[in-house]
């Protein structure tokens, strides 16, 4: 019932975790393996080990998430590892997500992929709000047109965009526009609304130490926004160019939503790291009850058929 296909290959299902959250070490990837998970993500990788920013760099709030992370991640080669190891005794092709910190390092990190025995999914993070000094790539738009025209020079392999929310009509277009130039397989929205910043009544003080407190939001606070640009870039992008979509699903319903945007595959960050690798279990029940209550035998049945009025 809930059969995925993205490229060549069908996933049992379309969830995924958000690249970022229980993907750190080899210990959580294999948790993920397991999980009921159509398939996962490794944590963005740079070239080099790096620790991230200083802690409390995450919080759980009522709604949702705050973090902070600074992209910690054990470096490339780690990961790239753990990918080449795992798809010699699995069919089904990994994702993995590298984000570096200048445009040189990720046209490293993409040349050092290319070169790999990787035969999986690759997604380039344009979008970590958390690196002090470092702005969001995808919000300059020339610069996000820059690297890809660059990427796709010399990358043959699947390639996925991870962005930012936008939030005007303008941007949108703007957007999409750039993207339908290039032989994207998705781009996944969204990452992370940055710098939000969320208070502790009872202290007065910011939850999480980087950046004086400012922090990617994640969970129920985004749903919307999450909704908004999935639905926005499924009815701009080129058919061939599929959405991943992230951003609020704590349920079966939430899911049910992104799809219904026209999302193919579909992530699940903050209440991952709440709830553990049982989310993806619990979701899945969920979104099948709705589905057999709707009459739908098949995710095709309503893919980005949501009605307008
Ligand atoms: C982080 O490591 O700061 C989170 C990654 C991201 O938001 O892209």
């Amino acid at each position: 019932m809930l059969e995925t296909k993205f490229l060549d290959f069908t996933y049992e299902n379309p969830l995924m975790n958000a690249s970022g959250v229980h993907c750190m070490t080899v210990e959580e990837l294999d948790d993920l393996s397991a999980s009921k998970a159509g398939v996962f993500i490794t944590k963005s990788a740079t070239l080099q080990e790096r620790a991230g920013n200083p802690e409390p760099r995450y919080a759980d709030v009522p709604l949702g998430s705050i973090n902070s992370m600074g992209l910690p991640n054990h470096g490339v080669d780690y990961y790239l590892d753990y990918a080449l190891s795992y798809q010699k005794n699995h069919t089904a092709p990994l994702f993995f997500s590298v984000a570096g910190t200048s445009v040189e390092e990720n046209i490293t990190l993409l040349e050092k992929v290319q070169a790999s025995e990787f035969k999986g999914i690759t997604e380039l993070n344009l979008s970590c709000p958390n690196v002090p000094g470092k702005p969001q790539v995808a919000y300059d738009f020339p610069l996000t047109e820059q690297i890809l025209k660059r990427v796709f020079g010399f990358f043959t392999k699947p390639l996925g965009v991870k962005l930012p929310p936008y939030f005007d009509m303008a941007h949108f277009d703007q957007m999409a526009a750039i993207l339908n130039q290039f032989p994207l397989t998705y781009v996944n929205s969204i990452n992370s609304i940055g710098n939000g910043l969320y208070i502790d009544p009872t202290r007065d003080q910011v939850v999480i130490r980087p950046k004086e407190g400012f922090g990617g939001i994640g969970g129920e606070y985004v749903k919307p926004t999450a909704l908004a640009n999935v639905r926005a870039f499924a009815t701009r992008l080129n058919p061939e160019i599929k959405i991943i979509g992230t951003g609020g699903i704590l349920t079966g319903q939430d899911a049910y939503e992104h799809l219904l945007c026209g999302a193919t595959m579909l992530q699940v960050g903050t209440q991952l790291q709440k709830e553990g690798p049982a989310v993806f279990d619990r979701i899945l029940k969920e979104l099948s009850t709705i589905m057999e209550q709707k009459g739908y035998e098949r995710i095709e049945d309503f893919r980005g058929k949501l009605k307008t009025i």
